[in-house]
């Protein structure tokens, strides 16, 4: 059996990639707030632990949770998708509340780091197929006033899978780990950008135009790339992956390099 853990299972690209994963030989071990059912009920191999990522102190526990639930003995693969994020607080910082700061940075960064350390920690002695992947963003380098947190965090997080690959390349049982920058997906949190008040958000203008210009990636053809990614050969332990071609959207709109 292969295990996947799947964090921000209830709608946009880590919907699709459960979808596609759904397999006999594969157990899904799926994280969101909201339960999906339609997810659910298309497989006995499912696991949906609803759980909000902003509660750091309780992702231990949760852990413990999910790893008596797989059978590592019987395992042939464990793999970690660090999937599930958020764009709020949209706001200059000193207009966001130390509350939302903090919420974003939970759930963006620090619940992500938290996943890999307690994977690599409770899998330490399995010379089994391990591989993590975390979701980035290309915010890391197209910077828009308002974003900061969210830049911020993914920042952080590529940072974070670039050390950890080095830490992991002195196991006796290593796990892969990559961070990688999906493009631009018609989902919840693009229109989350687009829908943002331009008087607060300048850019909300540039999201509106890639969507009417339909440049926009689906869901389902993102997590189609995701998953061939995840079971590569040369799966690129350590990188930080681009797998959108943002060169057509410049061209499109001729803008400059690091717009979008
Ligand atoms: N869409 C894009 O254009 C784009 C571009 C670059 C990178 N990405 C990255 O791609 C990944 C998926 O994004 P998406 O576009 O599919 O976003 P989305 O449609 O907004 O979905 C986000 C997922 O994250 C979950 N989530 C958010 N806050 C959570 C919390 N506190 N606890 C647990 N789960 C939480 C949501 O579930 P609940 O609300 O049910 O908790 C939802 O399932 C993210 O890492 C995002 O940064 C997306």
């Amino acid at each position: 059996m292969k295990y996947f853990i799947i964090t921000g299972t209830s709608r946009g690209i880590g919907e699709s990639i459960a979808e596609q994963l759904i397999s006999p030989e594969h157990y899904l071990l799926c994280i969101s707030r909201e339960r999906n059912m339609k997810l659910i009920s298309k497989s006995n191999n499912i696991e949906y632990i609803e759980f909000d990522l902003n509660q750091i102190d309780q992702i231990e526990s949760l852990m413990d949770r999910i790893f008596n639930s797989i059978d590592l003995s019987n395992a042939v693969g464990i793999y970690l998708i660090n999937n599930a994020s958020m764009i709020a607080p949209v706001a200059f910082i000193d207009t966001a509340t130390v509350k939302d700061i903090t919420g974003n940075i939970n759930v963006n960064l620090l619940a992500p780091i938290l996943l890999t350390s307690l994977l690599i920690k409770h899998t330490n002695n399995h010379l089994i197929e391990k591989r993590i992947l975390n979701i980035s963003s290309a915010s890391v380098k197209n910077h828009h006033p308002g974003m900061s947190l969210y830049s911020a965090a993914k920042a952080g997080l590529d940072v974070f899978s670039q050390c950890v690959a080095l830490e992991q390349n002195h196991s006796q049982a290593p796990v892969g780990i990559v961070s990688i920058w999906p493009g631009m997906i018609d989902t919840n949190l693009q229109r989350e950008a687009r829908n943002q008040d331009k008087a607060t958000f300048p850019s909300a203008e540039l999201f509106g135009m890639v969507k009417d210009a339909g440049m926009l990636s689906s869901p389902e053809e993102t997590a189609q790339q995701i998953i061939e990614f995840l079971f590569k050969k040369d799966f690129e332990h350590g990188a930080v992956v681009d797998i959108y071609d943002y060169s057509k959207v410049q061209q499109h709109f001729d803008a400059p390099n690091e717009t979008f």
